[in-house]
């Protein structure tokens, strides 16, 4: 029996997991798809990530689209940390939330940020204890939390037991992150089950997927009959890399805001300012977005011919 929510708020990562997977896109570019996209409805956007800018160069100059942008009532600007520098300047650029991220595979993590989970885990404890007095909420992600392109599978209680961690650590809500797009519904059911075999409560947790097989809209589909009322999703679909054929971007921001809005779900987000953004995102990036809003536009819009 589904119970879908009734109302989903939608985190919109675009500018961060998005763009820090295409071609270096200028700050001045940056702040204002922030800013188009903070006149939509969004109420959540992760805007940037303060990391290495060797690491991940389309991040570099987060402190400047931060300090650029215009800072919405209403809106949380979010921006990913790996590390303890990175909280720093994450709250020297006044950003409402952090988002940590620690990875359920071991060889994930210690290609992403260099470290074992357990490292990874006790460096979140210290960023938790510099920004809560700073009144910046912490967001634990568990990233490859549905399978690891280096180890495979990834057993669901594997996930629940990092997710207790990151609870015990002081992270306020959690993300689950389908890094590689290897979930599916099942893999998607399996999770939650964990989660509240655990006893995590399912009220913190939002799903991140990408699309990269296809099943990222589905895979929402399984959350919300689960009544996970909290979605990632990128504008125009932005994201993969181009030089790693195959890679792509998160869960359509307009596509998925269709489909929920015509389920009858509220998003608070307008879908022709959504459509007009991806058409922005499109000409940033200069190559054609798998967004379906900009390729077949709404099911309401009717054949003129
Ligand atoms: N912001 C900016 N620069 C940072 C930084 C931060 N948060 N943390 C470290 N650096 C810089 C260091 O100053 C150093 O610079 P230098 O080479 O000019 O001296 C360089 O990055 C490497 O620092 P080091 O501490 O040796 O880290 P590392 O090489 O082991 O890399 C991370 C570790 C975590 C900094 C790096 O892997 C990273 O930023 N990863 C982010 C990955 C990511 O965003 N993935 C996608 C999201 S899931
Ligand atoms: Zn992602």
């Amino acid at each position: 029996m589904s119970r879908y929510p009734t109302t989903v708020s939608i985190r919109e990562v675009g500018p961060r997991d998005g763009l820090q997977n295409e071609a270096i896109v200028p700050v001045a570019a940056r702040v204002a798809l922030i800013d188009a996209l903070s006149g939509t409805g969004l109420a959540r956007i992760e805007a940037v990530s303060f990391v290495s800018p060797t690491a991940i160069p389309p991040m570099a100059g987060a402190a400047e689209v931060m300090a650029a942008i215009e800072r919405r009532p209403g809106v949380a600007y979010g921006a990913l940390v790996p590390n303890l520098r990175g909280a720093r300047d994450a709250i020297a650029a006044a950003v409402d939330e952090i988002e940590v991220v620690v990875s359920a595979s071991e060889t994930h993590n210690l290609r992403n940020v260099r470290q074992t989970v357990a490292e990874s885990l006790g460096g979140i404890a210290d960023v938790v204890a510099l920004a809560r007095p700073a009144g910046v909420a912490v967001e634990g992600i568990v990233s490859t939390a549905f399978g690891c392109p280096y180890e495979g599978d990834v057993a669901p209680e594997r996930v629940a037991q990092i997710a207790g961690h990151l609870i015990d650590a002081g992270c306020t809500t959690l993300g689950f992150g389908d890094t590689t797009g290897m979930a599916t519904p099942t893999r998607v059911e399996a999770l939650l089950d964990a989660l509240v075999t655990a006893r995590v409560d399912l009220g913190c947790v939002g799903l991140h997927f990408h699309d990269t097989r296809g099943t990222a809209l589905a895979n929402v589909l399984a959350g919300l009959e689960r009544g996970i009322a909290r979605y990632d999703a990128s504008i125009g679909g932005l994201g993969g890399c181009p030089y790693a054929p195959g890679a792509s971007g998160n869960v359509v921001t307009e596509d998925l805001v269709h489909m929920l809005h015509d389920m009858g779900i509220a998003t608070g987000v307008d879908l022709d300012r959504l459509i007009a953004c991806a058409e922005q995102a499109q000409r940033l990036v200069e190559r054609e977005l798998p967004s379906a809003m900009l390729h077949a536009g709404p099911r309401t819009r009717l054949a003129t011919r």
